[in-house]
């Protein structure tokens, strides 16, 4: 497995990769979420690259990049496992330079969900994964269905810009009670740990719901509200029951329909979705 740092070694290294060449953006920390990823790339594809960033231009002024966690010896341990080809984890003036001043802005679907509660941050996810199809020029790209806005975004704007790649849904990976993995849920401790499965809670409970018949989405929104509101520690920032593609909210709950919310858990704000 080779490391490397820097953007033109990357570049290098790419050239004698056979196809096809499979792509997984991560920000590190890996879990078996991002290794469901890995695995996908691994058997789709003759060679593997990884990417680990925490890219500092998707996080607001005022959230978690610098406490981010972080341990690149053990993500690195993990990978050589996975039999991935090439690492590359750049530093964070290695991609934005000090004269850095191009965006790639994608239009409405930013504009809901996690791009009204995060100004800035589907700019910044956009505006990476270009860069890194750009230096790495792979065959297809690997996303998990957890952020599942991200993945809209990320294929509208391989779409809208003719970009020359394939992008993968993996589905989301889940602890043992339900609760999507994330390096974030190490900011829980025990309480708030136990405390967080009410979002897998409440999106069964749309689930089942659904199952039953129910298709208003103001009534399905409400018993998920009324189910979270119950848990002392958790905050709705929003719970959304809305057109998988186009991300507008349903009043009649028509497949395929996405059903995606974010709560906070004390300090620690999470997401998860499922597809109805
Ligand atoms: P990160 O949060 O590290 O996630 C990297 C990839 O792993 C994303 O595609 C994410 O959806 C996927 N993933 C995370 N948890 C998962 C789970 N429990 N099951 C399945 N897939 C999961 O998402 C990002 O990084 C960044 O925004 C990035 C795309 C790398 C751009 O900076």
């Amino acid at each position: 497995m080779k490391v490397t740092e820097k953007i033109d070694d990357m570049k290098r290294l790419r050239q004698p990769l056979t196809e096809p060449v499979g792509l997984v953006p991560t920000m590190g920390y890996l879990h078996e979420g991002h290794l469901a990823l890995v695995r996908r790339a691994r058997e789709e594809n003759i060679s593997v690259v990884v990417s680990i960033f925490v890219n500092p231009t998707q996080f607001g002024p005022r959230e978690d990049f610098n406490r981010y966690p972080r341990d690149p010896q053990r993500d690195l341990t993990l990978l050589e496992k996975e039999r991935t080809d090439i690492v590359f984890m750049p530093s964070p003036a290695e991609m934005y330079p000090a004269q850095f001043n191009s965006w790639v802005e994608i239009g409405k679907v930013t504009e809901r969900l996690e791009g009204a509660s995060r100004p800035g941050h589907l700019r910044g996810v956009a505006t990476i994964c270009a860069k890194l199809f750009n230096i790495i020029q792979p065959t297809k790209a690997y996303f998990g269905q957890k952020d599942a806005q991200q993945l809209v975004v990320i294929k509208k704007m391989v779409a809208d810009l003719n970009m020359n790649l394939e992008i993968v849904t993996v589905p989301t990976v889940r602890e043992p009670d339900g609760l999507a993995m994330s390096s974030r849920n190490t900011y829980l401790n025990p309480e708030q740990r136990r405390a967080a499965i009410v979002l897998y809670q409440a999106l069964s409970l749309a689930q089942k719901l659904w199952s039953q018949g129910e298709r208003d989405a103001a009534k399905l929104r409400q018993q998920m509200t009324d189910l979270i509101c119950k848990q002392p520690l958790a905050n709705i920032d929003y719970i959304s029951i809305a057109n998988a593609e186009t991300l507008d909210e349903l009043d009649r709950v028509n497949t395929p329909a996405l059903v995606s919310l974010a709560v906070r858990i004390s300090n620690t704000r999470l997401i998860d979705n499922v597809v109805l």
